[in-house]
């Protein structure tokens, strides 16, 4: 049987932090950690995965691709996509697949958009479909959402679909334009991951979700989307203090992403980095999806001289820092945060210099 192979890069978020369902824009970079899936046709009409964090594979009939739960819950997210492919019409059959990854788990590099790109690029190849790249993202999310249960926003997939080496990717999420920018000269990429797993299976995404929707409904508008700060201000008087502040954060990233491209465009990583800054404090007071090790992170980032930039990436409660560095000083910089962190928190964090990558598509 002709086994082919497919790939699905992790990403970084740079700036547009929960924007993404609130039908804002946000700013990310594929990067050069990525899910590998390998798989041939079966004759059977099973689906059976393999993956190397696991020593059982799972094994379910085409005719009902069920939810796993506990150890087994890594598969959901490929049998969300067959499912959903499968509902659309795609004429998926059996087949067998092999899941490898080099992206550290946990970390809200968005493994799991990663391994949903990879198996629906993998399904793709072995059933000659065709699909456009936007479709394919939306496919993907569907799985999330409605498979896997998580009501994430577009942005992990097509970040791990449209990523270009050396740029960025720009997500408007009302419009579904995507457009690739540079990044600054002279600058690299640097993940920091606290070594405290995120996870965005719990509650706590959806909750902040629910609040975005809440301040909406009170201010009377289609979505977060259509207020600015000007505006939310004036209402102040009228929103719950937490609602408020949620929504506080999510209309200063769009803010931020905005004059973000401004900066991107012109090449000006120093003034881009403090909008990375000014975001994680608005994740910090605001969102309050950070916690003590990405604070303490993000602030050893600061004192560091060649640090441009630095804030929680992702989801949050978790994870990772993405920091915005001189290239010429990115291996110095990794090795100071790394001794600090650990002699501030106790914990064995790990530094990832990444390159931004093209993806998946
Ligand atoms: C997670 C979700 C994304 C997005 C980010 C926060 O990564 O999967 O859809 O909401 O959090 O910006």
């Amino acid at each position: 049987m002709n086994s082919l192979s497919a790939r699905g890069p992790g990403r970084v978020e740079l700036l547009g932090n929960h924007t993404d369902y609130n039908d804002g824009v946000v700013l990310s970079a594929a990067i050069n950690f990525a899910v590998t899936v390998q798989g041939e046709v079966r004759a059977d009409r099973n689906v059976t995965l393999h993956s190397t964090i696991s020593p059982q594979a799972v094994c379910e009939p085409l005719s009902r691709l069920d939810k796993q739960t506990g150890d087994a819950s890594w598969a959901n997210y490929p049998l969300g996509v067959a499912s959903c492919l499968r509902e659309a019409d795609y004429p998926v059959e059996g087949f067998e697949m092999r899941i490898s990854s080099d992206l550290p788990p946990g970390a809200g590099l968005s493994s799991s958009a990663a391994l949903e790109v990879a198996t629906a690029c993998l399904l793709m190849k072995l059933f000659s479909l065709e699909i456009a790249p936007m479709e394919l993202a939306k496919l993907c999310r569907r799985a999330e959402n409605d498979f896997v249960g998580v009501k994430c926003g577009l942005l992990d997939q097509v970040s791990s679909i449209f990523g270009k080496r050396g740029q960025a990717v720009y997500l408007d999420c009302r419009s579904e334009k995507v457009e690739n920018i540079p990044l600054p000269p002279q600058t690299e990429l640097l993940v920091f991951h606290t070594g405290v797993e995120h996870r965005l299976v719990g509650g706590e995404y959806n909750e902040r979700r629910e609040r975005c929707f809440a301040a909406v409904r009170a201010l009377g508008v289609p979505a977060l989307r259509d207020v600015t700060a000007a505006h939310l201000e004036a209402a102040r008087s009228q929103l719950d203090d937490l609602v408020y502040r949620r929504a506080a954060h999510v209309v200063g990233e769009n803010e931020r992403v905005f004059a973000g491209i401004d900066y991107l465009r012109n090449g000006d990583g120093a003034s881009f980095g403090k909008l990375m800054f000014a975001s994680h404090a608005s994740s910090r007071t605001n969102f309050e999806n950070s916690t003590p090790e990405l604070d303490v992170l993000v602030d050893l980032a600061h004192e560091e001289p060649g640090v441009l930039g630095s804030r929680l990436t992702g989801g949050g409660f978790g994870g990772a820092t993405i920091s915005l560095v001189e290239a010429e000083r990115a291996e110095e910089i990794a090795r100071h945060l790394e001794e600090k962190y650990t002699a501030r928190t106790g914990n064995q964090g790990r530094a990832y210099l990444c390159e931004s990558a093209d993806g998946a598509a």
